[in-house]
């Protein structure tokens, strides 16, 4: 039977939860993620692919995870483990839960050091370091940034300090104040940065690099990336929303949840590509720049728009506190895990998982000089290492994977009944479409992109 309440604590209202979980998904996925990894894939096409799957595949599963979360109310692994047995199933599911605390781990290594980079970068933008920055010089500021490993690891560890201490105080306090205010403030900002692509002079050739798809720059691996991030920018297929899930008191409406939160994390993704190509096209720069391409863009705006001291800062300061509540789901699953079945205080659990985080996280520092190195993904050169490795590891294989199996558990493995009952939508027609996706389309999805990934298809 359906346990009411998390020993972790719930949260108040179903607001609560609406502004937690998008506070998990609006992060550096959106706004330095999703834009260069457009650019490197020929933008359109791409973004097309990367919209049909959240659509299609990201919105199902993630009714799936926050229902299987609600009902298993507890972390990840071991509601897995509850409901599969409740099902009369093995207790082999909990792998699931286990693949997802191992992601959670590879991710914010690399997450916290991405957050270091926007730290540095609030610096820069409050000590007027952007002023009438250029293409090229502000190439050459973003490069002095990821030549000196001992910055980038100050950086680093403020922001896995700042993650951790959120974290042993419990999720629920302050996350849902800090995300009521800080959402739309950064929406205020973006718009204000779309206002300044506006005037630069070639704001219709970023919007039509976006929004219009070139079928033929699309390829295998394009596909695959869009699918990922999918998962990666809705926090997807690893547990957090399973986490954040069981936590959400019974009443809610889960599929309203689930499309509320989709739909403000796509409009933050789409507003930060907006912003950020004409830029790109007016200064001489190029879409496919890679990871530093947010870096390089937006300080030439803030450099040459009126009050962009202000502007500047403030954006820089809102990005680290969305990388922030994406950072804390990312290792609570494992936080709970170690509470629940290590009876580990919750303090001293934050402080293991964060060390853990925080060493993993070298790895990806290095990777941006003296360890770097370069290889091939589905015919496409990566220059970053270790760092790209683990973002392709996480990121499109992972999470997608994590995610099919919880759409296999929740459509397949779980009764009509227990599905039906936790959704709450009767026996109408919303809930045989959620079905029909759960149990085809999504799984069916998510294989087709990697046969097609693994030169299959
Ligand atoms: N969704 C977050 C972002 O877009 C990253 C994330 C992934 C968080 C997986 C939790 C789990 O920045």
């Amino acid at each position: 039977m359906a346990v009411t309440t998390s020993v972790h604590g719930m949260w108040t209202t179903r607001l609560a939860f609406i502004l937690a979980a998008t506070g998990s998904a609006v992060g550096l996925g959106n706004i330095w993620k999703f834009p260069y990894i457009a650019g490197e894939n020929g933008g359109g096409a791409f973004v097309l692919v990367y919209i049909l799957c959240v659509s299609m595949i990201g919105i199902p599963i993630m009714m799936a995870e926050i229902l299987v979360g609600r009902r298993g109310r507890q972390s990840p692994i071991n509601t897995m483990r509850t409901l599969a047995y409740e099902e009369g199933r093995h207790g082999f599911w909990q792998l699931v839960g286990w693949g997802g605390v191992i992601a959670g781990f590879l991710i914010i290594s690399y997450y916290s050091v991405i957050a270091g980079w926007a730290i540095a970068y609030t610096f820069r933008a409050l000590g007027g370091t952007f002023t009438s920055l250029t293409g090229e010089t502000a190439t050459d500021l973003f490069n002095a940034l990821l030549g000196d490993p001992e910055r980038l690891l100050a950086w680093h560890t403020i922001f896995m300090v700042m993650t951790i201490i959120v974290i042993s105080r419990g999720v629920r306090s302050g996350l849902e104040q800090a995300v009521r205010v800080l959402m739309p403030l950064l929406f205020v900002l973006l718009l204000v940065l779309v206002g300044y692509a506006l005037t630069s002079g070639r704001f219709m050739d970023g919007i039509e690099f976006l929004f219009v798809p070139d079928f033929g720059a699309l390829s295998a691996g394009a596909v695959i990336t869009a699918m990922g991030h999918a998962f990666f920018t809705l926090s997807l297929g690893m547990g957090a929303i399973m986490m954040y899930g069981s936590y959400l008191p019974a009443s809610a409406s889960i599929a309203r949840s689930s499309l509320i939160i989709a739909l403000m994390d796509t409009m933050v993704a789409l507003l930060a590509g907006m912003a950020i190509f004409p830029i790109v096209f007016a200064n001489g720069l190029e879409p496919e720049a890679g990871p530093g391409l947010v870096f390089l863009t937006l300080p030439i705006a803030f450099g040459n728009m009126p009050g962009g001291l202000l502007f500047g800062t403030l954006f820089f300061v809102l990005l680290v506190f969305a990388a922030w509540t994406s950072a804390i789901s990312l290792i609570e699953p494992a936080v709970a895990w170690l509470v629940e079945n290590q009876g580990i205080e919750r303090v001293r659990a934050a402080v293991y998982v964060g060390i853990v985080a925080w060493l993993l996280g070298i790895v990806t520092i290095m990777s941006f000089s003296d360890w770097a190195f370069t290889f091939d993904f589905a015919g496409e050169a990566k220059t970053g290492g270790v760092f790209d490795l683990l973002d392709i590891l996480t990121a499109n294989f992972m999470l997608p994977l994590g995610g099919l199996a919880m759409a296999l558990f929740a459509g397949w493995f779980m009764s009509r009944e227990s599905t039906r009952d936790e959704l709450a939508m009767g026996q109408g027609l919303t809930y045989r479409l959620w079905r029909v996706m759960i149990r085809y389309i999504a799984p069916l999805a998510v294989v087709l992109v990697f046969f097609n990934a693994i030169g299959l298809m």
